[in-house]
């Protein structure tokens, strides 16, 4: 099995490159990553001696790049790419519409004309917009994305559907809620919290900090997406939630409680605009249809990830500073010759 993954060298991409390359140590995947801010080689250089491994430097949005990949007979394309951060696209949507829109429309086209067997999309539980009351969304709610990230990645599912409907290409949508674990860049509110924590500098809580989100870690993710892949029906939207509504002060109190750090850190800061009170995904399709089950409680993993930025100290100071961009001169120079 031949397959795609873009935006492989991003947090959730790269875990789920690493999972699929210790599973499935007979598949081929290319990594096809822009190396944005957000891309760093470093949280793939356990795999990237691995024969079965291919990165590629290069934009989803440059179509003669992305035939070319194609024409190496991949039989699955899992799009990762995108502008991620909320707070960035009411900076820049510019960029968001292109990866997140246009790049998404490059690979469904080339998808098409090389005959994928399976393109997955992942999208996310942002395209629904805030959930009033007590209600969950389910897979047939309408979109109402309030930020330009989210409008991005709702225009996005939108073409791939009509991909779907209008040429049978097959494939299948996710919305996953908010991830944290390992890898993730800390602009985040997980790794950016305890990152900050860990070097004593004060966490910047917008507003009242009673907004809620809807936590899955990224293992369960990447366990979710594989049986998708296995499993799942083209033409369909899967939610996918484990189910663990938190408030962002929530979050903040555990973090600095695990850390043994005061809540004097916490500083109040003006809200973002258009900030979604709260997200929470009905995903009763994927637990009834593909029996899909979280494996982690949300307090393991959440402590997982705690323990695991204490261990990797180096890996997010070399974030933070901007060291980790000098990796690719570095160990990948071969490759420009
Ligand atoms: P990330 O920002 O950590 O990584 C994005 C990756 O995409 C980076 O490696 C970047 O270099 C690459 N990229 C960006 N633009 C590109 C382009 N034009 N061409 C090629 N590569 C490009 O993002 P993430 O958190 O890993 O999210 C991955 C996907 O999951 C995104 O599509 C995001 O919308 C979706 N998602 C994320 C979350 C979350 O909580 N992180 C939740 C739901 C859905
Ligand atoms: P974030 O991790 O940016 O994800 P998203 O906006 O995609 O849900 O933010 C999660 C929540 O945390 C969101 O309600 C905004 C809030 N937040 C803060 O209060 N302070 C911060 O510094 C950040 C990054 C987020």
């Amino acid at each position: 099995m031949k397959l795609l993954i873009t935006g492989g060298c991003g947090f959730i991409g790269s875990n789920f490159l690493r999972y699929l390359l210790k599973k499935y140590p007979d598949y081929k995947i290319f990594n096809l990553d822009k190396l944005t801010y957000a891309g760093n080689l470093e949280n793939l250089s356990e795999v990237e001696k691995n024969p079965n491994y291919k990165f590629i430097q290069g934009d989803i949005c440059n179509s003669q790049l992305v035939n070319q990949i194609l024409a190496e007979k991949i039989g699955c394309i899992i799009n990762f790419a995108a502008e991620s951060h909320v707070d960035r696209s009411l900076y820049d949507p510019v960029v968001f519409v292109q990866s997140n829109l246009v790049g998404a429309q490059v690979l469904l086209q080339s998808a098409l004309q090389h005959k994928v067997s399976l393109f997955l999309q992942i999208s996310t539980d942002e395209v629904y917009g805030p959930v009033l009351g007590n209600q969950k969304f389910n897979e047939k709610d309408s979109l109402n994305p309030s930020s330009p990230y989210a409008a991005s990645k709702a225009s996005a599912d939108l073409l791939a559907l009509s991909y779907f409907k209008s040429f049978n290409l097959p494939l299948i949508i996710v919305r996953p809620t908010n991830n944290f674990g390992p890898y993730q860049f800390p602009e985040k509110l997980i790794p950016l919290f305890i990152s900050n924590a860990l070097e004593d500098k004060s966490l910047p809580i917008y507003g009242d900090g009673l907004y809620v989100r809807d936590w899955l870690y990224v293992q369960d993710h990447c366990e979710v997406l594989d049986l998708i892949l296995q499993k799942g029906k083209t033409g369909e939207i899967y939610n996918i939630s484990s189910h663990n509504e938190k408030t962002n002060l929530e979050i903040t109190d555990l973090i600095l409680q695990a850390l043994g750090k005061p809540k004097n850190l916490i500083k109040h800061v003006p809200d973002r605009p258009a900030h979604d009170r709260r997200y929470a995904l009905d995903s009763s399709k994927l637990e009834k249809e593909l029996g899909w089950k979280p494996k982690f409680s949300f307090e393991k993993a959440l402590q997982e990830t705690i323990e695991w930025y204490q261990r990797n100290r180096n890996w997010w100071e070399r974030v933070k500073s901007g060291e980790y961009q000098k990796y690719y001169e570095k160990h990948y120079a071969y490759l420009k010759k």
